[in-house]
């Protein structure tokens, strides 16, 4: 409550976050249902620590929530073009400095289930499909709803291991797709110390890294909420822009302004409102994308 009541204040006061824009994204026209948890089929079941995952195919990609981009014409996959060039103009504008970490994006909400994973992997995908940028895709959610454990990476070395592990090599722990130019680098299997890995300077070194290591490339974090989790406040220095999902028609301004104020220290934050339903039926090909400010 008090995190609310000083976040409402600043944003009184200063009138307008001049923190970027925010886009609409309407529910998917036909979303890809998320099917139950995928198992690789690899045949030692899932890569430990180390270990190579098999990659993972268009179908996993899709039970995991990815949309289909054969339906080149829907509402949805015009609006994930229009949110990825505004991420990527972002990140690789010739003024931007490498130094800031432009490539480094996290998305983050107020609330649990306002379409974090979806718009990741959709926003990741939609990217990764015109094949002149790699994206990776950071996990950084260990939920039983997340994406790594809708992809079957539930058992896959990932973040949490490079942190505690020094002598692994992120490259080693990438997990490639059907996709060539996307890959994904799972939450890892060091749950318990969860907590405590996220808050040490080798975290904050670990992601650097990720983004340093190819300046061309886009690394997309999910993260989870941050009203209830400490990873995004504790990221928010450290990357380069913030897409603050917010559920259309669900979330409060309050919540939004709280979660605002957490993830401050980030100097590039761009909301999305996400499942805006359209009133109209005369409004196919309007898909509704358009600016705000928060203010
Ligand atoms: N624009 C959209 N169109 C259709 N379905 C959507 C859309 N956004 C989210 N969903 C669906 O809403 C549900 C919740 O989305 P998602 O898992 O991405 O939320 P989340 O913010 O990552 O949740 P959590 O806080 O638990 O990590 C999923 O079933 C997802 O497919
Ligand atoms: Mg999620």
């Amino acid at each position: 409550m008090h995190l609310i009541e000083r976040a409402a204040e600043r944003l009184r006061q200063s009138g307008n976050l001049n923190h970027g824009t925010a886009h609409l994204l309407q529910p998917a026209m036909n979303p890809a249902e998320p099917g139950p948890i995928q198992p690789c089929p690899s045949p030692q079941g899932l890569a430990p620590a180390g270990r190579r995952h098999p990659v993972i195919d268009d179908q996993a990609l899709q039970s995991a929530g990815m949309i289909d981009w054969t339906r080149e014409r829907s509402r949805v996959a015009e609006e994930f073009r229009i949110v990825q060039n505004q991420i990527l103009r972002s990140a690789f504008a010739p003024e931007t400095a490498f130094e800031s970490n432009s490539n480094l994006v996290m998305l983050t909400s107020a609330r649990p289930g306002e379409g974090k994973s979806f718009a990741s992997l959709n926003i990741a995908a939609s990217i990764a499909r015109q094949r002149d940028r790699e994206v990776l895709l950071v996990d950084i959610d260990s939920k039983a709803d997340a994406i790594g454990r809708k992809l079957g990476l539930a058992e896959a070395a990932g973040l949490l291991n490079l942190v505690s592990d020094p002598s692994l090599t992120a490259d080693s722990l990438l997990i490639r797709t059907a996709l060539p130019k996307l890959s994904i680098l799972p939450v890892g299997t060091d749950p318990e110390r969860r907590g405590e890995l996220f808050a040490t300077r080798q975290m904050a070194r670990v992601i650097r890294d990720l983004g340093q290591a190819n300046a061309d490339r886009l690394v997309i974090i999910d993260a989870p909420p941050c009203l209830s989790s400490s990873e995004p406040s504790l990221l928010a220095p450290i990357v380069g822009q913030i897409v603050l999902i917010v559920e259309a028609e669900r979330t409060q301004r309050q919540e939004v302004e709280a979660a605002l104020d957490l993830i401050q220290a980030c100097p590039n934050l761009t909301l999305l409102l996400n499942k805006i339903q359209l009133s109209t039926k005369h409004s196919f090909g309007a898909y509704g994308s358009k600016y705000y400010y928060a203010s």
